[in-house]
């Protein structure tokens, strides 16, 4: 009996031993301590024995049950440190990492531009027009007075779509606009005259260097109303510019062309960086070129469906991106649309 008791005992140190999980612990505990189990099983022998006998047995029996009791315990512990580890390595998870900010976000310097110079527009009564980014030949350059062949639309180098695949593919090439000046058409056909109407929007060319990206921003104005003149072109120019650059500001046109205005002008500004005395900005000038205008042509008032004889109208269009680089000194266009937050963080 005592060496089945101790034989029973050194087979159990060493499963324990090799236990590694607590499903294979409580298995053993089951095997060796449970109810049927092998100690019990051994232990069930005794009462045949005689009395001496029985006694010296029962003190071994207690010292082997309090021995499997302690093994399993430490068993126990193990399988249950090993399970953790397993776990924490599995999903790598390092309570070191400093935690993840939440970085605010803010506008983009183009977006700001362009809603502030729609703003001055708006205060001096002008309505807010959209057109399509996908635009017809039709609107980007025919009804602007540029027909097909047309050695101005070398200025505008374009993105064309294949239409073809469109259940009704309209007759005529479809492009990405090249300019927001399609919307004045859109806004002549769509309502009577008086027009007066701002569309800031994006456009696209076939164009890339430090001051040329594919796309771009431009603001686009137009009205169109009786007698209207020159100058009151230059008169909202003007009002325009000493809103949005400071009151000293001094506008300058210089003659220009565009098919779709008759006469057209280049309009300058004193240089935001030097106020007119010249610098590297401005290139020694004392000036900056803003954007351009003039009176619509008649063949585009025709073309927006109003009539010539009677009412005459402006429009000019600008860049955003290049008001955004003199407004806050950026000397490359494409760090815009980098979308850096260091770069971005700063205005
Ligand atoms: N659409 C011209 C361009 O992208 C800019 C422009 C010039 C717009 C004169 C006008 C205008 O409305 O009158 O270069």
């Amino acid at each position: 009996m005592q060496e089945k008791l101790a034989a029973l005992a050194s087979e159990a140190r060493q499963e324990m031993g090799r236990a590694d999980s607590p499903e294979a612990v409580e298995a053993l505990r089951v095997k060796y301590l449970g109810k049927k189990g092998l100690l019990a099983g051994v232990l069930g022998g005794m009462g045949k024995l005689p009395p001496d006998e029985r006694r010296g047995l029962g003190e071994v029996a207690n010292r082997v049950k309090a021995e499997l009791e302690g093994l399993l315990a430490e068993a126990v512990a193990r399988a249950e440190e090993a399970a953790l580890q397993a776990e924490l390595s599995g999903t790598a998870v390092d309570v070191t990492l400093p935690g993840r900010v939440l970085r605010p976000g803010r506008r983009h310097p183009v977006s700001r531009t362009m809603e502030e110079i729609t703003q001055v527009f708006r205060r001096l009564g002008f309505e807010v027009a959209a057109g399509p980014e996908i635009e017809l030949d039709f609107y980007n350059f025919e009804a602007l007075n540029l027909p097909k062949d047309h050695p101005a639309r070398d200025m505008q180098d374009t993105f064309y779509v294949d239409s073809r695949w469109l259940a009704a593919p309209p007759s005529g090439p479809v492009l990405l606009r090249t300019h927001t000046s399609p919307v004045q058409v859109r806004s002549m056909l769509s309502s009577r005259p008086p027009v007066r109407v701002i569309c800031p929007g994006r456009v696209y060319r076939r164009d890339s260097d430090v001051t040329h990206t594919p796309m771009f921003h431009q603001v686009e104005g137009l009205l169109v109303d009786v007698d209207v003149s020159f100058a009151e072109l230059k008169g909202t120019l003007d009002a325009f510019v000493k809103a949005f650059f400071g009151a000293a500001t001094q506008v300058r046109l210089r003659p220009s062309f565009f098919p779709f205005t008759e006469p057209s002008a280049e309009v300058d500004i004193t240089c935001t960086a030097c106020g007119g005395k010249g610098c590297r900005i401005c290139k020694q000038t004392g000036w900056l070129e803003v954007l351009g205008a003039g009176m619509v042509h008649p063949n585009v008032l025709t073309a927006g469906g109003v009539d010539a004889s009677r009412y005459t109208g402006f429009a000019f269009g600008l860049g955003v991106e290049r008001i955004t680089m003199l407004r806050y000194g950026l000397d490359d266009l494409r760090s815009l649309f980098e979308n850096d937050p260091r770069f971005l963080e700063q205005f």
